[in-house]
């Protein structure tokens, strides 16, 4: 990854015992108190049940993850037009209690969990989502993969949202947060990246709308705006976050015109600062560099960092962004789900157990049966 100085030798010996990085000090995101600075990455596994309820095995996988200050949950749909995967857990009415006991159980192991909500807009198909409509701001299909990145399916070309659609999508993401925290969650993070809906209006790729929505730089962002206004409004902003992945170019949401790009999302951490939110999320290349540190500061809340899918978060990475006041948390992707007990290893120094590729969006194995350091030196 790209920072502009290396970050010290790994540590050996008596050092690892007495860890005096800053990664291991309590901090708070709005109303969150955390006891490290190293987040679980949101990561969609499929593992809930084919009608999106929060099922045993996901308790007992959050749970073994209660040592990291924060988990975010995979994104979890609010509405059944917003889902984008099978097996991809929701927050309707009927998964309310099944997110409450997932909750307990991370609760009980010490842990803090937020939940990811996550809406697809045209990164889904009908068949997934048991609607007759695929909705984004524009009727522009994704061609560049042309297949759905987990069914065989193609995706639609969408409908273009209505001021209706709009409406009821903000209504549908506030009802949502509403039954999360009721179910205990103690925040709630929008997912702004990666191109789905969010990222959706936020590129101009992909929004090519010329009503208020669209045709400008505040016009695009304004749907994450009025969105995150009403979520912060109805659950307190103090609890809610929000993802980004600027200039990400992922899934379609292409936004390759640097002024633009800064623009965006100069008007929308503009507009969201006086809210207070809970934190900024940010997954980019170059997390010290000028043009996150500016959108951190336009927010003015917390960022919690991430370099993205091109390199591998490492503990020297983690420790060197949070010691050197590059951001305030890590978000921690893949090592997380290989290693439940994640931020003891980077304590020590221990060695780390290598993900599985082939079993991160399904199978029996890969999933709650990754073994802690107690079970190596007792078995
Ligand atoms: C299996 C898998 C599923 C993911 N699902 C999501 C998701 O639901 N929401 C999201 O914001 N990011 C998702 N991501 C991205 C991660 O949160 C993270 O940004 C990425 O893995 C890079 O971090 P790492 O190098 O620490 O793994 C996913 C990544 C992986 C590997």
């Amino acid at each position: 990854m790209a920072t502009p100085t290396e970050p010290a030798a790994t540590p050996t010996g008596i050092e690892q015992a007495h860890d005096t990085s800053k990664l291991w000090t309590p901090t708070r995101l709005g109303d969150i108190r955390v006891d490290n600075r190293l987040a679980m990455s949101p990561m969609t596994r499929r593992r809930a049940d084919a009608n999106g309820q929060p099922n045993e095995r996901m308790a007992t996988y959050y749970a073994q993850r209660a040592s990291f200050g924060l988990i975010v949950t995979e994104g979890t749909y609010p509405s059944p037009e917003a889902r984008a995967y099978p097996n991809q857990p929701g927050i309707l009415a009927s998964h309310a209690a099944g997110w409450a006991h997932v909750t307990d159980a991370v609760h009980q192991a010490g842990g803090r969990i937020a939940m990811q909500l996550m809406h697809a807009g045209r990164l889904t198909h009908p068949d997934i989502t048991g609607v007759a409509d695929v909705i984004a701001p524009s009727a522009i299909g994704y061609e560049a993969g042309s297949e759905h990145a987990h069914a065989p399916e193609r995706n639609p070309v969408p409908k273009a949202a209505t001021k209706a659609d709009i409406d009821r999508i903000i209504e549908d993401h506030v009802s949502a947060a509403q039954r999360a925290i009721a179910a205990g969650l103690d925040g709630i993070e929008l997912h702004g990246a990666n191109g789905y809906l969010l990222q959706q209006f936020l590129s101009p790729a992909t929004n090519q709308r010329t009503d208020a929505y669209g045709g400008s730089t505040a016009g695009r962002a304004r749907f994450v705006i009025e969105l995150l206004e009403a979520i912060a409004g109805s659950v307190g902003a103090g609890r809610v976050g929000l993802r980004l992945s600027p200039g990400a170019n992922i899934q379609g949401a292409d936004e390759n015109d640097p002024h633009d790009l800064t623009a965006t999302y100069t008007t929308l951490g503009y507009a969201l600062r006086r809210l207070d939110l809970a934190y900024v999320s940010i997954v980019h290349p170059d997390l010290p560099g000028e043009f996150v540190q500016h959108i951190r500061h336009e927010f003015n809340a917390p960022l919690i960092a991430n370099t993205g899918f091109s390199t591998v978060t490492s503990r020297n990475e983690a420790r060197h962004l949070i010691d050197t006041g590059a951001a305030d948390m890590i978000a921690v992707g893949r090592p997380a789900i290989a290693n439940p007990d994640l931020p003891a290893r980077w304590k020590t120094g221990a060695d780390e157990n290598r993900p599985d590729l082939t079993t991160f969006y399904s199978g029996d194995n890969g999933y709650i049966d990754y073994p802690t350091l107690n079970a190596h030196t007792v078995g």
